[in-house]
This record gives C-alpha cells, sequence and structure tokens, in this order.
C-alpha cells in the first residue's frame, strides 16, 4: 500500500485521514500543542520535524509517496515547509486550502493584517472584546489592557494575561449561532476578534454578531505556497485517487 502523510491539526485532516485509511498506509501529524486532541482513528505522530530539511528527510526516511498539506489556513510556517519539503524531497505534495469566509450583506468587518494590528483597532476606549482566536495569540492583547477580553480556548491559557480585566473559556468547537450569540449577549461583547478560519465549525460568532450589528476585527489570512490544492475532503479524495492509483500497488 502507498504511505500518506497528512499533515493536520484540522477537523477536515481528519476527516481526510478516515477516508484514505482504507486505501493507503496513513500516518496524520499533529504540531503536539493541544492537550488532548480528540481521537484521530488513525496512527498519529506528534510534534515538529525540525524545519523543512527535517520534514524532507523524514518523507524519505519514511519512504512517503504522497504528502497532503491539511493545517489550519493560519499555519503559514509548516505549509511552506511542507511545500519546500516536498521539492527538496521529491515527494508529491497536495493541500486542502479550506476557503475564507466572505462578508456579506450586515456585517460590520475591519480588516488588519496581523493579530498586533487587531490589538491597535480596538481603539483607546474601553471595550468588551470576544476573543477567539487561539490561545497562542491572546497575549498581544496585553498591549491594551484598558479592555475587557472574554478569551475562549481549547486548552487554559498559562499564564493568565496580565491585564486587570479577562474572563476565560474553555470550549472546543463546533459552536452553534444561537449559542454564541446568547454568549455574546450575556457578556455584553460589542466587538469580536477572529481569524478568517473558514468552514461551518466556527462561523457561529460571525452570524451571530452580524445578527446584534457588532464590529468583527478580522485577521486577514497568511499568504501560503501555490501548491496543487483542492477546497473539500471530497475533492481532495478525488485528486488522489486519479493521482495515485491504490489498485495498481495492489495488483487488483
Ligand atoms: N494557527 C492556527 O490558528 C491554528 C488553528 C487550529 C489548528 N491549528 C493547528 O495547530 C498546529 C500548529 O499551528 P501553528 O499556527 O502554530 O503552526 P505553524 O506556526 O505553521 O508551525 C510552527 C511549527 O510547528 C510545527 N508543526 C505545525 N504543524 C505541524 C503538524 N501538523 N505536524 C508536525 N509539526 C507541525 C512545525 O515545526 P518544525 O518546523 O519543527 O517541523 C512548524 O514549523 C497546526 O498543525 C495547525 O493545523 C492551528
Amino acid at each position: 500500500m502507498k504511505k500518506v502523510l497528512i499533515l493536520g491539526g484540522t477537523t477536515e485532516a481528519r476527516q481526510l485521514a478516515g477516508k484514505l485509511a482504507a486505501d493507503f498506509l496513513v500516518t496524520l501529524s499533529l504540531a503536539g500543542r493541544t492537550e488532548s486532541p480528540v481521537a484521530q482513528g488513525v496512527p498519529v505522530r506528534r510534534g515538529g520535524f525540525g524545519g523543512a530539511d527535517g520534514l524532507a528527510a523524514y518523507l524519505e526516511e519514511t519512504r512517503t509517496d504522497l504528502l497532503i498539506d491539511a493545517t489550519h489556513p493560519y499555519a503559514a510556517r509548516i505549509s511552506a515547509n511542507a511545500a519546500q519539503a516536498a521539492r527538496l524531497s521529491g515527494v508529491r505534495i497536495l493541500a486542502l486550502r479550506r476557503p475564507g469566509w466572505e462578508p456579506v450583506e450586515g456585517d460590520r468587518w475591519t480588516l488588519v493584517d496581523m493579530v498586533g494590528d487587531a490589538v491597535q483597532a480596538l481603539g483607546p476606549t474601553p471595550r468588551r472584546a470576544f476573543l477567539a482566536l487561539g490561545r497562542q495569540e491572546v497575549p498581544a492583547f496585553e498591549a491594551a489592557p484598558q479592555h475587557h477580553y472574554l478569551i475562549r480556548s481549547v486548552d487554559p491559557v498559562e499564564p493568565k494575561l496580565a491585564v486587570p480585566d479577562a474572563t476565560y473559556l474553555l470550549a472546543r468547537g463546533p459552536f452553534r449561532e444561537a449559542d454564541e450569540r446568547a454568549l455574546l449577549e450575556s457578556k455584553r461583547i460589542d466587538v469580536v476578534v477572529s481569524k478568517n478560519s473558514g468552514g461551518e465549525a466556527t462561523y457561529g460568532k460571525i452570524a451571530a454578531a452580524r445578527a446584534l450589528r457588532i464590529e468583527v476585527v478580522m485577521v486577514r489570512r497568511p499568504v501560503l505556497p501555490d501548491v496543487p490544492s483542492a477546497k473539500t475532503v471530497d475533492e481532495l479524495a478525488a485528486m488522489i485517487d486519479h493521482g495515485l492509483d491504490p489498485v495498481a500497488e495492489r495488483g487488483v
């Protein structure tokens, strides 16, 4: 059987792994940041490879036939490493690139390039901000201690932010619009800070903000390397079927 390495950390990566597991020897790679990731259903390896060179060496050592970058759209470093490692090793690469959300009628988005710019975009007047960004990003908001922050993350934010007024919420998506709306209302949130993650699982807060006419400070997506890609799990699986024939390998 052909060997496939999926760089994951997303729901789609897990779904794709499940879909390919019948026909390929699939290994799913996680960065190892989440303390108790959900069960992935296929063999998992954890931790970095040591840059593009390390990933290229791993692909060669394990005789991997296909590399799939199914990481989060904001995980720009691993995506760049994956493209470079594919070039170095000559291993074929495909990427799963979930489309971003587009603003619709009623949205009040302020677009910024980086999380640091989002901090500035909150302005000098104290506000009640919902940070739905991931725990890696929130320390930047210590630069604006005048705001109240509601911080949601999968794992606890440690150490806590050095700001006088922050509330922490532990939760793992998906999040429904009705629940997000109830949260924004009960916490009297007046601005949401978000990445443009795309997909359904975390769109609830964006729809809820629209319904409540709340501003969303949206951090733009980073630029990712240009590699052959698909928008959905099914589309990617179809690309593999056409390019890496598991049936021929089994001699059927
Ligand atoms: N950034 C987000 O908003 C976000 C949201 C949800 C999930 N995630 C997931 O969380 C992980 C880390 O995200 P990040 O933004 O910190 O990544 P990143 O900045 O692009 O990557 C930093 C380093 O972490 C290691 N790494 C990242 N993903 C890996 C993977 N799937 N398998 C093995 N090593 C990996 C690599 O280390 P080496 O250079 O040593 O190989 C990489 O250079 C990603 O897998 C991503 O899919 C990220």
